[in-house]
């Protein structure tokens, strides 16, 4: 089956390219940069990687992406994930990246952006590995610099194929960037946010997001299994759920494998994610292990998960159809 797993092509849709950050170019990028790290060693600052909830894991992830400041680190950030994705057999990654926690520290957004799309860019003729990125808003800063980060965005408008929001969701639910959300599909950009698992008022968090704001995706989204019309109003628009199992553990004390299963038994559009796989110890093939193992899914069910992933890609028609039939060529030439 890990065999199966391994060669299993792979649609990656919830990742943070800076929880891409391992320890090991943590210290490089220190170094290039002149700065000191508060940690003796590479172990030392693994051994850091260690939280119990969202909170506690932010501290460290915006702790951690302090090192990267210029143009090169950031391509160096993302070629280092991508290398990484093609070996696990990615065909294709919509990578998130968080402007303002960059653009906060003085960092400018043309420095960025220029760095993960150089990255992009390289990969798709190198690694044959594609790439989109989506913007994402920290939703716990006010919704005005959210709207000024999507106006500094829009000369860079063709190297973004969506926005989305993350960091911490206590107080900041949906609502709050109604009007930057309202914006970003007049601007062409696709919509997804996070609806992370049990957080407060989780179930109001989705319903606003699907029907109020109506985005294209949900990124976790394992709590709308609360309200049987949502559900039904998701099946109905086709809306695709990007779960991250690993993560689940780590953020909530459970991998959610039973809600996720009962979602893929609804027929809800599941998908496989990694989130944060520096910090949470596990790349997509990874979860996609631990999620098999959990719920003892079959061949077919873990096809169908990349046939969801590559269904509720932001492509074109016919580049969906040509990962889904490589999709099908290794189901069909597998005998397990
Ligand atoms: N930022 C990076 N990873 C995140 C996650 N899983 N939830 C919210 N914000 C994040
Ligand atoms: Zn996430």
């Amino acid at each position: 089956m890990e065999d199966f797993i391994a060669g299993l092509p792979k649609c990656e849709l919830h990742l943070h390219i800076e929880g891409t950050l391992e320890p090991e170019l943590a210290f490089e990028l220190a170094a290039r940069n002149g700065l000191e790290l508060p940690y003796g060693s590479v172990a030392e600052l693994r051994a850091a990687y260690s939280f119990d909830s969202l909170p506690s894991f932010l501290r460290v992830y915006y702790e951690g992406m302090r090192v990267l400041r210029t143009e090169p680190d950031f391509y160096d950030l993302a070629m280092a994930y991508l290398s990484r994705a093609a070996a696990q057999n990615v065909r294709h990654a919509e990578i998130f990246f968080d402007p303002q926690a960059h653009t906060g520290r003085g960092v400018p957004f043309d420095v960025v952006i220029r760095g993960l799309r150089r990255a992009v860019m390289d990969a798709g003729a190198r690694l044959g590995v594609r790439a989109q990125l989506i913007m994402c808003f920290l939703r716990d800063y006010q919704a005005e610099y959210a709207m000024a980060t999507l106006l500094e965005s829009l000369p860079y408008k063709e190297w973004i194929v969506g926005v989305g929001l993350d960091s911490d969701e206590k107080g900041n639910p949906p609502a709050k960037f109604a009007d930057v959300y309202a914006r970003a599909r007049q601007e062409g950009y696709l919509l997804t946010m996070h609806c992370d698992v049990d957080q407060d008022g989780a179930i109001e968090h989705i319903r606003q997001a699907v029907e109020d704001i109506r985005v294209d995706r949900l990124d976790h989204g394992v709590n709308l299994l609360e309200d049987q019309r949502l559900v039904e109003l998701v099946l109905e628009r086709g809306i695709g759920l990007t779960c991250c199992p690993i993560s689940n553990g780590h953020v909530t004390g459970s991998m959610q494998a039973e809600g996720i299963r009962k979602l893929m038994d609804l027929g809800v559009r599941v998908t496989v994610n990694s989130d944060d796989p520096a910090y949470f110890g596990g790349y997509v093939q990874e979860n996609l292990i631990a999620l098999q193992e959990a719920l003892q899914l079959t061949a077919e069910e873990l096809a169908g998960l990349e046939r969801n992933a590559f269904e509720i890609a932001w492509l074109p028609r016919a580049v969906k159809d040509a990962y889904l039939a490589e999709v099908d060529v290794h189901l069909s030439s597998t005998e397990l």
